[in-house]
């Protein structure tokens, strides 16, 4: 058994964790849409208008606060006009980027507002820059947003929704760089700014206008943009034409050609696989310092709109779907990352995992023959983890200097923690990446006491278990002993696990 020691201090608040780093995002992709949000009235599968109301049911137990839609590379190859209108008349497309399979656009604007509202989500949709025009752009948000009876707001009505919805989140397009235009820094940055310009405030509806960001550690890109926003140096004093930056960074075990199984790795690939995961902290922290250079009063957000594992597709599986297996591997990159965003809390704005159903590290999975649903490893953290949606950062000082892990070049600290509190309720994560060793760590809290203490542990034998139709529950929290000694509290945390401690302040 090794031992960690975290300091909190009870009494010192930091920012606010946004309940946005707990963001989720659905493409048209596989079958993250069609089969799992989506299954059409006629379903047999309970639905209210074609949303199955299971999948609903488990998102909401997450309070998820945010879906991106419809992409991902998709949003660049999207007309959003082909989405509106009785569903029989609406026109097929080629879905080139996933599968090259034929969509059909049943599900399109009206149903995505529908499912964000049965989720009780903000809907942040992402628009095409690749192969749209700014018109185009233009004219979906008045569809979406406006009152009156201008054009678009009256196309609305024709297709039966009255009310405007509130659309708080926009994106520029979609990693220009690559899928959405193979674009250079300078001339999507002057894009973005064309672009945004036209993403215009309807009524009440302030739109978040979101910039196609950069990948891993491409600071160069999110340089230019920071340019784009104030030239020749000036330190942004105002807020610029849009007001968020966007990163994507996925984990893999090895290179792209390379990346590996969901469920079948050894030691050695799960380690890399951490050492990846743990990289998240530099990749953020390297693009948060080019916009402290630019825009040192934090008027620009970081918007992490795709995280997560990506792993080779399950054999068998269409591999333009990306469908993927979820084990207690991915549930610890996702803990490990949640303490990094918590950290990132005064420049990261929103996070959004890649992908919610279906499709890479998911929260559920859904078999295309009976539709059963499956909850991941990775769902299971997002709910233990609920509750720092929206609180009050508390600094968390790990004292734990040998509980490291050399990999490659890279140490790897094995034992993460966070912590915040709201509503004079303190919730602490922590996880321990060890694979043999259990930890015991003490949770020195200071300038204040915690009451009804509990705690709870996702781990299994093993880390590569998943869950699936037939063990739905081989990985899911169960209690943990909380043990309260004087000011001190202390919890033992098992090899490959993550645990939380809910305490409320006395
Ligand atoms: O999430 C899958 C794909 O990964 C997205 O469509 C794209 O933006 C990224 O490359």
């Amino acid at each position: 058994m090794s031992s960690a020691r975290a300091i909190i201090n009870l009494d010192l608040p930091g920012p606010t964790i946004s309940r946005h780093l707990y963001g989720h995002f659905a493409e048209h992709l596989g079958r993250c849409i069609y089969g799992g949000f989506w299954v059409g009235e006629d379903s047999e599968i309970p639905n209210e208008g074609g949303i199955r109301l299971d999948v609903v049911q488990a998102l909401r137990a997450l309070e998820i606060p945010n879906l991106r839609w419809p992409g991902g590379c998709f949003a660049d190859d999207y007309h959003w006009r082909d989405g509106i209108g009785p569903r029989d008349q609406r026109p097929r497309m080629v879905n080139s980027h996933w599968g090259d399979v034929v969509e059909d656009n049943s599900f399109g604007s009206h149903e995505f507002l529908a499912l964000c509202e049965l989720l009780g989500a903000e809907p942040y949709v992402n628009g095409n820059v690749g192969s749209g025009t700014v018109r185009e752009m233009g004219e979906w948000v008045e569809y979406l947003t406006r009152a009156d009876d201008s054009p678009m707001a009256s196309l609305r009505r024709t297709n039966g929704r009255d009310e405007p919805w509130r659309v708080p989140y926009f994106g520029i397009g979609n990693e220009p760089w690559g899928c959405g235009g193979n674009m250079r820094a300078e001339a999507y940055a002057d894009l973005a700014r064309q672009y945004a310009t036209y993403v215009r405030n309807h009524g009440g509806n302030e739109v978040y206008r979101i910039a196609a960001g950069a990948h891993d550690d491409d600071v160069a890109w999110t340089r230019a943009l920071m340019e784009a926003l104030t030239p020749f140096g000036t330190p942004l004093a105002r807020p610029g034409v849009f007001q968020g930056v966007s990163l994507h960074y996925y984990t893999t075990a090895g290179p792209w050609t390379d990346k590996g199984s969901a469920t079948l790795f050894d030691d050695d690939d799960y380690w890399r696989t951490m050492a990846a995961s743990r990289r998240i902290e530099s990749i953020l922290g390297a693009h948060m310092s080019v916009m402290d250079t630019y825009d040192p009063e934090r008027l620009v957000g970081l918007v992490l709109d795709e995280w997560g594992t990506w792993w080779d597709v399950e054999p068998g599986t269409n591999p333009g779907f990306l469908y993927q297996q979820n084990t207690l591997r991915d549930a610890l990159v996702a803990s490990v990352h949640f303490d990094v965003f918590h950290a990132a809390a005064e420049r990261l704005v929103m996070a959004n995992i890649a992908q919610t159903v279906n499709v890479l590290q998911a929260m559920i999975l859904t078999d295309p023959d009976s539709g059963a649903l499956v909850l991941t490893p990775t769902y299971h953290v997002f709910a233990m983890n609920a509750g720092h949606q929206d609180a009050t950062r508390l600094e968390a000082h790990l004292l734990a200097p040998d509980l490291v892990r050399r990999v490659a070049e890279e140490d790897v600290p094995t034992v993460s923690v966070s912590a915040s509190s709201k509503d004079g309720a303190v919730l602490v994560s922590a996880s321990n990446l060890d694979l043999t060793a259990s930890v015991e760590l003490t949770l020195d809290l200071r300038g204040g006491r915690l009451a009804d203490l509990t705690g709870l542990v996702l781990t299994a034998d093993r880390v590569d278990t998943s869950n699936d139709v037939d063990r739905p529950d081989a990985v899911a929290p169960q209690p943990l002993e909380v043990v309260v000694d004087g000011g001190v509290v202390r919890v033992d945390v098992p090899p490959h696990s993550f645990v939380t401690v809910r305490g409320t302040l006395a």
